[in-house]
């Protein structure tokens, strides 16, 4: 499964990227605007760094509009993913900038209808938001597994893109199911590495050090 960090953060996404632990980025306006940057200078500067695809959201709700900014985005490098809502206006951009060969992400997807119009359209990225299906005691990681199944049973090339993670098990059941790619904050891509019994157990250690003296250098 591919690793995806979702933020704007650029301090972030370098310190997990130094590490290999980045396959691409995940922005939104939401988190364009925590960041207090400008999207396109941010959004360059991320591109720069990864080599990965990096998405990157338009604003507008009509399709002429959302395509106009979808050509603009595309611009800034080579490795842009165009992030379009699931509307009808953002299938329908999704359409055209497929056709002109540019890497698209269809966001805020939540039924597996919506996927499959999705992958009719063209789409690279496939996001059904987890987490907030989750929030109202529905099932994000069902949707997932629903997402697969028809995906496979038609050879649609479409990848699953698990967004909204908000736990590291979250991760690693997106993995179990299959999803091709999951995008999580940087805090959860850290929790990952996190086990009681790995802290019990170097504590453990680390007092038998201390006993018996142990240096090596
Ligand atoms: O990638 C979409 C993601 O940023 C949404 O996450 O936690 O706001 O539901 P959340």
């Amino acid at each position: 499964m591919k690793f995806f960090v979702d933020t704007a953060e650029i301090d972030q996404i370098r310190e997990l990227n130094d590490l290999g632990m980045v396959d691409g980025v995940t922005t939104n306006p939401s988190l364009i605007a925590k960041s207090g940057r400008d999207i396109l200078e941010v959004t360059k500067e991320i591109c720069d760094m990864i080599d990965g695809p990096v998405s990157a959201e338009v604003v507008a709700l009509d399709a002429e509009t959302m395509l106009a900014e979808g050509r603009k985005l595309a611009k800034i490098a080579d490795n842009i993913a165009v992030k379009v809502p699931l509307t009808w206006a953002g299938l329908q951009t999704c359409k055209a900038l497929s056709d002109e060969g540019t890497m698209v992400n269809v966001t805020l997807c939540f039924s597996a209808n919506q996927a499959l119009l999705a992958a009719k359209a063209g789409a690279t990225f496939i996001s059904p938001f987890i987490g907030r299906l989750d929030d109202l005691n529905m099932d994000g990681l069902e949707l997932i597994e629903d997402i697969r199944t028809i995906y496979d049973n038609y050879g649609f090339e479409t990848q699953i893109l698990a967004a909204s993670i908000r736990s590291a098990n979250h991760m690693s059941d997106c993995a179990k199911i299959g999803a091709d790619v999951a995008t999580a904050p940087p805090a959860v891509i850290k929790a990952m590495a996190n086990h009681v019994l790995t802290d019990k157990g170097l504590a453990g250690f680390m007092a038998d050090v201390e006993k018996a003296g142990i240096k090596i250098l």
